[in-house]
C-alpha cells in the first residue's frame, strides 16, 4: 500500500482514535467505470464514452473494537467529500466489496449494485449532492 502511494497509483486516508491509534482507513484511486456496466436508466442520459471517470474505494476497514459506531460510514463520507472537491471531475464512486457483508454495508449507505458484477457497487456523485440538498431544505 505504501508503495502504491509512493508511485501515485493510490492514496490512503487514515482515521486515528483519541490515543492516536489507527481506528480505520481506506484507499482511494482514480479509475474508470465502464458505461456498459451501468444501468440503462442512467446511461441513456450520458455520453457514449467507453468509461466514465470514477473514484475507486479500494480497501476500507475499521478496526474491530471500533466497528458498528458509524466510523465506516464516516470514511465513506470523507471519500465523497474528496470526490466532490476533485478538480478532474468524478462521475461516481465505486467499490469492490469482497463478499456479501461489506456489500450490505455499502448498500445501506445508498450504493447500487452494478448490473454485471453483484459485489461491485457504485453511487453517482450527483445523487449524493441531490440527497444532501434535500436534507438542507
Ligand atoms: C464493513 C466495515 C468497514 C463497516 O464499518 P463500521 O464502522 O462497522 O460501519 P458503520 O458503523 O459505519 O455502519 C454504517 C451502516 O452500515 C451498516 N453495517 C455495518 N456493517 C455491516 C455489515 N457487515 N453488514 C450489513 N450492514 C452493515 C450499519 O448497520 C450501519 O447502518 P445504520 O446506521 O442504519 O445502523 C467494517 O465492518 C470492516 O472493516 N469490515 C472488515 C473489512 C471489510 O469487509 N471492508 C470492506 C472492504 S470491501
Amino acid at each position: 500500500m505504501t508503495q502504491d502511494v509512493r508511485r501515485r497509483v493510490s492514496n490512503c486516508f487514515v482515521l486515528l482514535d483519541a490515543e492516536n491509534q489507527v481506528a480505520g482507513y481506506y484507499t482511494f484511486a482514480a479509475a474508470g467505470i465502464p458505461l456498459a456496466d451501468l444501468p440503462e436508466s442512467l446511461t441513456k442520459r450520458l455520453p457514449r464514452y467507453p468509461s466514465l471517470p470514477a473514484g475507486l474505494i479500494g480497501r476500507l476497514a475499521v478496526d474491530r473494537p471500533h466497528q458498528r459506531q458509524g466510523l465506516g460510514a464516516l470514511l465513506v463520507v470523507d471519500a465523497v467529500a474528496r470526490a466532490v472537491r476533485a478538480e478532474p471531475v468524478i462521475y461516481a464512486l465505486f467499490v469492490d466489496a469482497k463478499d456479501d457483508q461489506p456489500a450490505a454495508f455499502y448498500a445501506r449507505l445508498g450504493f447500487h449494485r452494478l448490473t454485471s458484477q453483484s459485489n461491485r457497487l457504485f453511487i453517482p456523485i450527483s445523487e449524493i449532492a441531490n440527497r444532501l440538498s434535500e436534507q438542507e431544505t
